[in-house]
């Protein structure tokens, strides 16, 4: 069973060391997180399942690096600094402030008598800082609300050091910040968040095609790294919901303890994108197909995922509780590919003997695999600690081991247990987790 409540998935987070409250020893700064020494091998599994999936093993779409900051100019043009926004309103009795379109028939949340709200206006959730060495002389400029505008700001040189044609894509993996006005459910919604985006470049009569195509793609990914087909969904914008870029847009949902959520949007982004920062700086933005002789704007099909997301979503579904000899244990069923460590490697005994040949183990391993080492505490509990951060195989090293040169490998999901000739360790292990 995945886990049912959110409290079960951030309360393991906390204590096993995946994800915590930023800031913690001054008592928190809101609704910001820090990815402890689990929680940044996960994330960083999510982002590398991604990027091999989306480039590496495609022949059709490249990686960039853009940068975080930004000059007004690229969201000018982009649109984000006229429309980037959520209608606020300010209630003038308990002084908090609300997004209009999450307050149910504009009661205040808080329950105060005479709550009051102000006309609402748009907040534009973009943050802005100076750059420079004295404040208040600096240029102003934008940390990206999207990784989105590096690629289209990008298309002309990555065009020509490619030499690509359409279609292909240009995908990037990189932090985002909105100021969000309503962040919360754990590292759902956070005012700095990573992003995994591809723009993929289109002739346009291809952009229907391409669009039905990545959504059905992007589903799979989330299917094959072991979400199961009930908790996603596939929902289409109605129209007040469109961004101003997009022309159709339709999530991949999860479904996460308080509901249906998006894991990530596959917009048709037209060539809205190419088409303004063209406009707004005066730089050709177009692809020139010489078979056909014919110059035009490709239009983009943006599959946009959220990797702190995706990580939420993968616990929460590898979430489960069963029981093993009679004993309730937690374990994260989590695909090996994204699983914090591939394999622990466990001396039965802490004695030395047992120590030389378990870290010669952990050597040959560790060059191909995250490992952990672990000696202390029975080994019954050490399994147990294995299960719950997700472990998929323990390889026990055993007084045995000594003389027939063999290893136990035990299973997380089924915790069976097999006896591997050393010689032979890595080629299974390689075999049993497909990489
Ligand atoms: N370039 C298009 C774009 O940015 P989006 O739907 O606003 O589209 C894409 O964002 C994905 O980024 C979302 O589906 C979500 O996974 C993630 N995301 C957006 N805002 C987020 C936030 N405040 N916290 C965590 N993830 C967020």
């Amino acid at each position: 069973m995945p886990a049912s409540d959110l409290d079960q998935v951030v309360n393991l987070a906390k204590r096993r060391g995946f994800v915590y409250p930023s800031a913690e020893i001054y008592g928190g700064f809101r609704s910001s997180y820090d990815y402890g020494p689990l929680g940044s091998l996960m994330l960083r599994n999510v982002k590398d399942a991604w990027v091999r999936t989306m480039v590496q093993q495609r022949d059709d779409v490249l990686l960039i690096d853009a940068a975080i900051l930004g000059p007004p100019q690229v969201f000018e043009a982009s649109g984000h600094l006229e429309n980037f926004s959520d209608p606020l309103v300010d209630c003038t009795v308990c002084k908090r402030r609300f997004r209009e379109d999450q307050l149910e028939a504009r009661d205040c949340p808080q329950q105060r008598k005479g709550c009051a709200f102000t006309e609402s206006r748009a907040f534009n959730l973009m943050f802005r800082t100076t750059a420079g060495p004295v404040e208040g002389t600096g240029a102003e400029v934008y940390m990206r609300p999207e990784t989105a505008q590096g690629m289209f700001v990008n298309f002309a040189n990555v065009l020509q050091t490619s030499r690509k044609k359409p279609p292909f894509g240009i995908a990037q993996v990189g932090k985002s910040f909105r100021n969000e006005i309503t962040p919360g459910n754990f590292i759902f919604r956070t005012r700095e968040f990573e992003q995994m985006e591809l723009e993929f470049f289109v002739p346009p009569s291809e952009s229907g095609k391409w669009y039905e195509y990545w959504c059905g793609a992007r589903l799979a990914w989330y299917r094959d790294l072991g979400i199961p087909a009930d908790m996603l969904r596939i929902r289409e914008h109605a129209a007040d919901e469109l961004s101003h870029y997009s022309a159709g847009t339709s999530d991949i949902e999860f479904r996460f303890p308080w509901g249906w959520g998006e894991l990530e949007g596959v917009a048709q982004r037209t060539d809205f994108d190419l088409n303004r920062h063209s406009q707004h700086s005066g730089q050709r933005l177009d692809y020139f197909d010489q078979a056909t002789n014919e110059r035009y704007v490709p239009y983009v099909v943006e599959p946009a995922a959220g990797a702190n997301r995706a990580m939420a979503a993968f616990l929460l579904a590898a979430y489960d509780e069963d029981e093993v000899a009679g004993e309730r244990r937690t374990v994260l069923r989590l695909h090996p590919r994204l699983a914090p460590y591939q394999v622990a490697v466990l001396p039965l005994s802490k004695k030395d003997e047992l120590g030389g040949p378990a870290r010669e183990v952990f050597r040959a391993l560790s060059s191909r695999y995250m490992c952990d080492y672990d000696e202390t505490q029975a080994i019954g509990r050490r399994y147990r600690r294995q299960d719950e951060i997700g472990t998929p195989w323990c390889v026990t090293v055993d007084f045995d081991t000594l003389t027939d040169g063999a290893v136990t490998i035990r299973e997380r999901d089924t915790t069976r247990q097999e006896r591997v000739p050393v010689a032979s360790l890595a080629d299974e292990l390689a075999r049993r987790l497909g990489f």
